[in-house]
């Protein structure tokens, strides 16, 4: 089957058509589409955990284990994968139930934020369970000049304990940080603007989540401002809905979107991924 590669007709995102990830040669134009569009849905089959590590380390190395990650939610035997999932053994959870259901771009928080995500889908809900893509490069492009002058050379904190402390007060069933492992979620400061060290583009970087103020501006003026920039992020021309099937890879530029997962009903469905996470830089 030929490689095709095309724009989604519901949003910015690129879908991949006839691809083998396992193939070193499919890894070329499944990059450049990652480039092209920001959120790239490979539409495949089923794809074995060591292939899924190997495509993914072919956009750089690894995150590994971060401090907000719980040992037991690592796939056994692949702990490059952590498991997004509401899936039980012996009575027990296995991954993250309630992963990323608000606007967030992954790992931002750490001084080199993830560089993109690649997410298989194994079981999906019949309803529910779709992901949110917000491109924040066309949400820059947006921005009256005014406004970009305004946020030039002024940077942004990230930090997870505000959305771990969030969660964990609603109740969430998560295995629960150590202190010691709370104690390391600390605040990073990155540039508001960025450029994307491979397209020379700019992009907006914030999000929600992780985002908790402007540097050097008084609590009002930093949210204010923030809450201006996010309007231009989630208008509905700068959204894409990713509907799941099963055999999906979805990879995401970490760089230039943020996502948001959408909740399922968990009493009726499972919903079981495997997601792989890269290495990125500095922001600059
Ligand atoms: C995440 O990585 O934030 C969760 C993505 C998803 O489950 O769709």
């Amino acid at each position: 089957m030929n490689l095709e590669v095309r724009k989604v007709a519901s949003g910015f995102a690129g879908e991949v058509i006839g691809a083998d990830l396992s193939r070193e040669e499919d890894f070329a134009p499944v990059h450049q589409a990652f480039l092209d569009y920001g959120v790239v849905a490979v539409r495949g089959g089923p794809l074995a955990p060591a292939a899924q590590i190997a495509f993914a380390k072919r956009f750089g190395p690894l995150m590994g284990r971060r401090p907000s990650t719980p040992d037991k939610v690592l796939m056994p035997g692949y702990p490059e994968i952590i498991l997004l999932s509401n899936r039980r053994e012996k009575g027990q959870k296995i991954g993250i139930s309630d992963a990323g259901r608000y606007w967030h771009s992954d790992l931002c928080f750490e001084e080199k934020p993830n560089l993109s995500t690649v997410v298989h889908a194994v079981e999906i809900p019949p309803v529910g369970g779709d992901t949110l893509f917000a491109d924040l490069e066309m949400a820059y492009t947006a921005l009256p000049e005014a406004l970009k002058l305004r946020i030039e050379g002024k940077r942004a904190a990230h930090t997870f304990k505000k959305h771990y402390l969030e969660v964990m007060a609603e109740g969430s069933d998560r295995p629960p940080l150590t202190p010691e492992q709370i104690e390391n979620l600390t605040e990073t400061y990155h540039p508001i603007a960025r450029t994307h060290p491979e397209t020379g583009r700019k992009t907006l970087f914030i999000n929600p989540g992780h985002t908790t103020h402007v540097e050097g501006l008084d609590g009002e003026e930093s949210a204010e401002l923030l809450e201006t920039l996010y309007e231009y992020c989630l208008r509905p021309a700068h959204i894409y809905r990713h509907v799941w099937s099963v055999g999906d890879t979805v990879v995401w530029d970490n760089r230039r979107v943020m996502h948001n997962a959408e909740p399922y009903d968990m009493g009726l469905y499972t919903r079981h991924m495997h997601r792989c996470s890269i290495h990125g830089d500095v922001p600059f």
